[in-house]
């Protein structure tokens, strides 16, 4: 990794640590008791109990916890803020040893073991250049099974334009199709509104992708 890089990698570490750090994580605004989007999205594809499953910028989230309860057994977290996998692996008591918890940086996150499922609620849309896009996929790409699929959820194009005082790119299906071809293809999309814990909503799209010419 460069120097700058790794510059901002720290960057965005201390930004996110400070966030989960100040702000309990029930009234942070992407909090979902249930990740409910994701669970169908994930039911719907028929994703096998024993396949690999990463949760990419997973923060707190209750997925890998709920997953883990489905009978899901090789399931990882990745996120740069330690705070964050800290407190989901302290509110899962013993049954944390179950998820594989990995502080890193998703744009240079590598990985030996092929994933099933590439799942990124909210993370990819921080990706805001060209440079940020271009690292992002490089690591989906490295780390993705080859019949592997991705679901990615953004803010749709009339969801916010930031979150957690960050700017976001927001996307449609002909906008991300773009930015992820030509080394995978969108399968299928979906919208989901989230309900944030002020009561306010958000327009989230959902996205599926596979590799192309598998
Ligand atoms: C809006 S939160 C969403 C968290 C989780 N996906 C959820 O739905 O609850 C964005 C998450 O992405 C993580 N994140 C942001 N940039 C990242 C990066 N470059 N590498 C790894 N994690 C990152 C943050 O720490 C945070 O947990």
């Amino acid at each position: 990794m460069s120097r700058d890089n790794a510059q901002e990698s720290e960057a965005i570490r201390q930004h996110w640590d400070a966030k989960y750090h100040v702000t309990p994580f029930e009234c942070l605004s992407w909090y979902q008791s249930v990740p409910q989007e994701s669970l169908r999205l994930v039911e719907a594809a028929g994703i096998a109990r024993d396949a690999p499953v990463i949760d990419a910028g997973g923060g707190a989230s209750l997925l890998a916890e709920t997953l883990v309860q489905l009978g899901y057994m090789d399931v990882t977290v990745v996120d740069c803020s330690r705070q964050a996998l800290d407190e989901a692996r302290f509110r899962m008591g013993a049954s944390a040893s179950r998820v594989a918890w990995i502080c890193a940086d998703i744009r240079t996150f590598r990985s030996a073991k092929k994933y099933s499922l590439w799942h990124d609620r909210a993370v990819f849309h921080f990706m805001t250049s060209e440079d940020d896009r271009r690292r992002y996929l490089a690591s989906l790409d490295a780390c993705l099974d080859d019949d592997g699929m991705a679901f990615i959820g953004t803010f749709a194009v009339n969801g916010p334009e930031r979150c957690s005082g960050l700017p976001v790119q927001r996307y449609d299906a002909e906008l991300i199709s773009g930015v992820f071809a030509p080394r995978f293809e969108l399968v299928s999309s979906s919208d989901a509104r989230h309900l944030t814990p002020t009561g306010s909503t958000q327009e989230f799209a959902w996205f599926t992708f596979r590799r192309t010419n598998r």
